[in-house]
């Protein structure tokens, strides 16, 4: 049996496949990512550098040798590599676990590829059994928690956690999100809210899944 730690190194390592030389490569957050960032390191002498979504992520690359980039100097990114916490058949996924989802969400926006690296207990029918991650404006919290209940959600405010923008994030439990982009849709309009962790609109392009019997890989 592999464990899952093995199961997401698997498709941390596998990424290294999409990599191409000479490029700037956005890294992305989570034990998943950390993976692909020690891969990464293999190749630091063939890459230009990376793009990072977290603090934590930009600290690792650094001690790894690799090149960190300020998103504003990067016009062109061929891929983005990131975990997810939950995705489904369409590839649209659920993310912000690590509170990261809007520097994900920016560098998903630019990267011409999405590579999503999940084991396969992420691999979900219908999004919502992981609560959804919304990062708002301080001032804010009370009034999109009552929007987010009129949505059918319970929001729950995540204790102690300061994103690296200096917001807060509320989870949304309860949801069974049949309708993922209209439902990223309609969060997003809330006054307050920076950004929903629901990557449904701009879904994966692959996905590769860590399974006992190999990497699967979907695109
Ligand atoms: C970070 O904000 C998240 O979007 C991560 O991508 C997600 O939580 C996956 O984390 P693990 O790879 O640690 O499971």
């Amino acid at each position: 049996m592999m464990s899952q730690d093995e199961l997401k190194k698997s498709v941390g390592w596998a990424a290294l496949n999409y990599v191409k030389p000479d490029t700037i490569v956005g890294v992305g957050t989570g034990t998943t990512a950390l993976h692909f960032i020690d891969a990464l390191a293999t190749m630091k002498n063939r890459i230009i550098g990376a793009v990072s979504s977290s603090e934590a992520s930009t600290i690792k690359l650094k001690q790894l040798g690799i090149n960190v980039f300020d998103c504003n100097e990067v016009d062109d990114l061929e891929i983005y590599v990131d975990g997810a916490d939950e995705i489904n058949h369409n590839m649209q996924m659920i993310k912000g676990g690590g509170a990261a989802l809007t520097r994900e969400k920016i560098i998903a926006a630019i990267a011409r590829k999405f590579i999503c690296i999940v084991d396969e207990s992420k691999c979900v029918n219908v999004l919502g059994r992981f609560p959804l991650p919304v990062e708002v404006i301080p001032m804010a919290r009370s009034y999109v928690g009552r929007e987010l209940v009129k949505l059918g959600g319970q929001p729950v405010y995540r204790q102690g956690v300061v994103t690296d923008n200096g917001n807060i994030i509320i989870d949304v439990r309860g949801l069974s999100i049949v309708n993922p982009i209209e439902l990223e849709h309609k969060i997003n309009n809330i006054a307050g809210v920076v950004s929903v962790g629901l990557f449904a609109d701009r879904a994966a392009n692959v996905a590769l899944v860590g399974t006992a019997n190999g990497v699967k890989v979907l695109e």
